[in-house]
Order: C-alpha cells, then structure tokens, then sequence
C-alpha cells in the first residue's frame, strides 16, 4: 500500500510546544511527516535556518517517521519533489482559519491533488504563538512552558551574545 506522506511547513522561529503537539498529532496519522521549515531570509528570523533545524531535530528524534527538512519558492513545488500528498497545518482559535483557508485554497488551485489538512493542537498551546513567544522573551517574561527547554535555552544564549 501507497505510504502517505505529509509535508508540515512553517517559520518556527522559535519551535513552540504547541508546533511540537501537532508534530506528535501528525507523527500518528501519516507514514511519513517532514517537518519543512521555510528558508525565506526576508522574514528576517531571529534563529538562523541552521538553528531552526538542530532545535527541531533535537525535539523530533523520537519519533521515527519525522524528518526536518527546509524549503525555498512554492510548497506545492517542494511537496511535489517530496512526493507528498498532503499539508499539515494547525489551527489554535476561530482566527487563525481565515488565513489558513486562503493559503489551503490557493494550494489547491495551484496543485489540486494536495491536501491540506487542519489539525488541531492541546487547548494548553492554543494561545502559543512564535509570535508571541519573542515578544514575551525580549520583554522579560517567562517562557517557560510555552517552548521546549533547548528553545528557552537557545533564546538566553542570544540575548546574552549581543
Ligand atoms: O509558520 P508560518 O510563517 O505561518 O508558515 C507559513 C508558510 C511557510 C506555510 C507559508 O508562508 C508558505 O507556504 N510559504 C511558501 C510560499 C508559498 O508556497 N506561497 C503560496 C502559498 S499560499
């Protein structure tokens, strides 16, 4: 039987454990899960892609069927190279939907065979937001519980390197 692979792309700059909720979510449903983590340096991210990647492979090894990989252009283009035949992408709250069914309907235009398909993570992460978790951090509240412990420490040791 066809393995079912699925593509979840995103920034994750920085990983939250709402990401790592829906990657565990994920990692039960599909064959194949590629964490794709998008390389676009306009976005100007506070983590290089380098970073990005070590972070997220730390915190999905132990899951056998999760690969991080990263992607530049289309991700329908990127899904197509990988063979994948859907998108996984989280939905936290009622205003997250607009934007993700624009992207989902655009994605279908441009590549009808793809699917995305909405998850949605523990309602304990649905406030977490990448986002917000800077914001918090460079405001000098905890972020505790919010990312995984190699994230909070990542966050430290760049306040302290500049
Ligand atoms: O974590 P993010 O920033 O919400 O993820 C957004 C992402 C990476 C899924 C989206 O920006 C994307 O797919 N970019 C690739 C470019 C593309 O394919 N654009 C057209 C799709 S609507």
């Amino acid at each position: 039987m066809k393995r079912v692979v699925a593509i979840y792309p995103g920034s994750f700059d920085p990983l939250t454990n709402g990401h790592l909720d829906l990657i565990e979510r994920g990692s039960k449903i599909f064959d194949d899960l590629i964490v794709a983590i998008l390389s676009n340096p306009e976005k100007e991210p506070l983590f290089t892609l380098q970073e990005r990647t070590e972070m997220l492979r730390a915190m999905t090894k132990q899951w056998s069927n999760v690969s991080v990989d990263s992607f530049n252009g289309l991700l329908v283009e990127y899904a197509r190279e990988k063979g994948a035949q859907a998108v996984l992408r989280g939905i936290r709250a009622i205003s997250d939907y607009e934007y993700e069914l624009q992207m989902a309907l655009m994605n279908r235009k441009l590549e009808p065979q793809l699917e995305t398909v909405f998850m949605m993570p523990a309602e304990q992460y649905s406030y977490i937001s990448s986002r917000l978790v800077k914001e918090v951090f460079h405001l000098g509240g905890s972020v505790k519980e919010l990312v995984p412990k190699v994230v909070e420490e990542k966050l430290y040791a760049k306040v302290k390197k500049r």
